[in-house]
């Protein structure tokens, strides 16, 4: 895989100016519907024959190239993963977090973005508490982005690492995905839908898979609105399903994992409730995953969650160390996916910028 040439570093150093709509590089990755169906099952297909690849040969794919994870939020799978896939394909990495750098001192995403860009990085990856934030860096940098979670909008690649999980699981051997692959699937989201990028991801993803999605939880954390379709996408990026078909709420928990083969439960987010006052008893009574509910209504379905799990609140403590759960494998499935996602946001065009 060739290297790209110091020359050209250089002249990344100073971002053209913006002239073409979103995404401005093909090799950056802000949300699941800049992915086609079949850049999807390429992504998979790339995930599986990197996992499985000799480390030595793998280590040469993105040798010396640099990444800068950009964090401004906490995080311990994203953060750990991408770092851990990035190196496996022999880039160098570093991190930069709010917590120790000049954003403290109150340096803006755009300057600390074509700060990062003049010290050499090629690509980033960014985790901010601001929905849009990745676009943001991306029109003032123009380097590839990859979106690690930007507020309460997106994690796309969340969405795809719990398809990789849904996969093995309920079409195991499926090396190629359509958009009839899941049919007959029902995936439950359940719990603070309103403040999860995890669900809108999922959202956004698995129904142009074939997979029906019903959603659950309180009117709080799950306005009505949800199951419309998503605002301000463009309909020729919508593909066939987008938040529209495929998309239901379901209020009864019991009822929504009973139809389901695959429950993704949710954590509240008590960083971004914002005064939203919830009864946490009567939250549990209604939505908590228990054993008792799992075996009595969904005896089969995998049990998944993006983490990081509450133990004793949306789901407990038996539920998520069960033989049901699929919580650790999709920590698993992070990495291979991240080393695609990477791959792809530094061999797409090689970074060399029009
Ligand atoms: N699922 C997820 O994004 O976890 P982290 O916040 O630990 O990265």
């Amino acid at each position: 895989m060739a290297t790209t040439p110091i020359a050209a570093r250089r002249k990344l150093a100073t971002p053209p100016p913006p002239s073409s709509p979103f995404p401005y590089h093909p090799g950056s990755l802000l949300s699941v519907m800049d992915l086609t169906v079949p850049a999807v099952s390429h992504l998979l297909e790339r995930a599986a024959v990197l996992e499985h690849q000799d480390p030595v040969v793998r280590d040469r794919i993105l040798q010396k190239r640099r990444i800068a994870l950009l964090f401004y939020e906490s995080s311990t799978r994203t953060r750990t993963s991408f770092e851990l896939a990035s190196k496996a394909l022999g880039a160098d990495t570093t991190l930069v977090s709010n917590l120790s750098s000049s954003i403290e001192k109150g340096e803006s995403l755009k300057d600390t973005g074509l700060t990062l860009r003049a010290l050499g990085a090629e690509a980033i990856i960014l985790r901010h508490n601001s929905s849009g934030a990745a676009w943001l860096l991306e029109e003032a940098t123009r380097l590839p982005v990859i979106n690690a979670g930007d507020g309460m909008h997106e994690h796309p690649t969340q969405a795809l690492l719990d398809l990789r999980t849904i996969l093995a699981h309920l079409r195991p051997g499926v090396a190629e995905v359509g958009p009839e692959t899941l049919s007959g699937v029902t995936v439950t989201i359940a719990g603070d839908i309103l403040h999860s990028r995890v669900a809108r991801s999922n959202m956004l993803l698995l129904p142009r898979l074939g997979a029906r999605v019903l959603l659950c939880g309180p009117k709080e954390l799950l306005p009505e609105m949800a199951a419309k379709s998503s605002p301000g996408i463009p309909p020729q990026r919508q593909g066939p399903v987008a938040g529209g078909p495929g998309i239901e709420i379901e209020r009864n928990f019991e009822s929504a994992i009973r139809q389901s083969q695959a429950i993704m439960m949710l954590r509240i987010q008590a960083e971004r409730l914002a005064g939203l006052q919830l009864d946490l008893e009567e939250y549990k009574a209604a939505y908590q995953l228990t054993g008792q509910r799992l075996a009595s209504q969904a005896p089969t379905a995998i049990v998944m969650h993006p983490g990081p799990i509450i133990r004793g609140l949306e789901i407990t403590a038996g539920v998520a160390d069960g033989p049901q759960s699929t919580i650790l494998e999709q920590v698993t499935n992070g990495v291979a996916i991240r080393m695609a996602v990477v791959e792809r946001a530094l061999t797409t065009a090689e970074g060399l910028l029009p």
